[in-house]
């Protein structure tokens, strides 16, 4: 039995041959050998509506709340926190919170949210359910000194290409604080597939989402532009989020003597996933 070739997630094994000589081969597809693909996302153009862009945010933070996101990310937070010795933590890339309020409840612990383009409506409804905003522009790859502590990205590395990817890493290790990266989306063929569901999930979620807003709902029910510019942007998630071999290659790039760098995809149920990678400074407890 050999692997006769690759590519476009699927793989391709020989498994013998059959009673008259035929070959017998195994089509599989395998999680994360994709190429990676650095489309552009509609919510990263400069002249991208509001309206749509934050509709994304606040749509996405409502789809980890259902889907119960701070249930198996509560305990990465918890570990980044203790193995560092963190007393505080900044979310950096927030949009509307994302699952970044939920996992402080579920661990008793306090966030700061912060964006480089804050939505204030979302980030206000985040605010009263208990988490700290910060109000002005943080830009994930030059965090100002005053805003020590972990740091979190969830969803929102891939919006990186390498070169501001790297930025963000070594600007956490100049400033000597750990930083932990969760990316939900995945590079493989099932989650680019399931992509062609996101039109459907956006009409379902959208009478969930808060807060609620008239314009949102017209855009997907009377005018459905929302459903497909949210597809769109999930499809190219998937397909920029990086695996993690690539999260080692890129941190083996980094000036960062004594670093602990940990890339690891942790399977939540069934096929479905995350991809983490956890940088400790010096001084940080082993793995448990
Ligand atoms: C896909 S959203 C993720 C939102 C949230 N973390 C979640 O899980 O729902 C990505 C966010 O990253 C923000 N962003 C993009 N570039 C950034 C940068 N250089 N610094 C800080 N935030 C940035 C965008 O404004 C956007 O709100």
């Amino acid at each position: 039995m050999g692997v006769l070739g690759s590519g476009l997630g699927c793989r391709v094994t020989a498994l013998g041959r059959g009673r008259k000589g035929i070959p017998i081969r195994l089509w599989t597809v395998s999680q994360g050998s994709m190429p990676r693909m650095h489309l552009f996302e509609l919510q990263d153009q400069p002249g991208f509506p509001a309206v749509l862009g934050d509709a994304g945010t606040a749509y996405l933070r409502t789809l980890s709340d259902k889907m119960g996101a701070a249930d198996f990310l509560g305990p990465v937070v918890a570990e980044a926190l203790d193995r560092s010795g963190a007393t505080a933590w900044v979310d950096l890339c927030s949009g509307a919170g994302g699952p970044a309020p939920q996992i402080a409840q579920k661990i008793g612990r306090s966030v700061i949210l912060s964006d480089l383009k804050p939505n204030r409506d979302a980030l206000a409804q985040a605010a009263r359910e208990g988490a700290t905003v910060h109000a002005d522009p943080v830009d994930a790859a030059a965090v100002p000194p005053s805003l020590g502590g972990l740091r979190t990205l969830f969803n929102a590395f891939h919006h990186f290409g390498d070169e501001t990817a790297l930025a963000v890493l070594q600007d956490a290790v100049a400033a000597g604080q750990p930083i932990a990266i969760v990316e939900l989306s995945e590079r493989s063929v099932p989650s680019v597939l399931s992509a062609a569901f996101i039109p459907l999930l956006v009409w379902l979620v959208m009478p969930f989402v808060r807060p609620v807003r008239l314009s949102w709902l017209l855009l997907t029910y009377v005018l459905p532009v929302l459903p497909w510019t949210i597809a769109w942007d999930g499809l190219v998630s998937h397909l920029r989020t990086r695996n993690p071999d690539e999260l080692r290659a890129l941190c083996a790039r980094l000036d960062a003597p004594g670093w602990t760098f940990e890339a690891r995809r942790q399977a939540v149920k069934g096929p479905a996933g995350f991809t983490l990678l956890l940088a400790l400074p010096p001084g940080s407890a082993p793995a448990r």
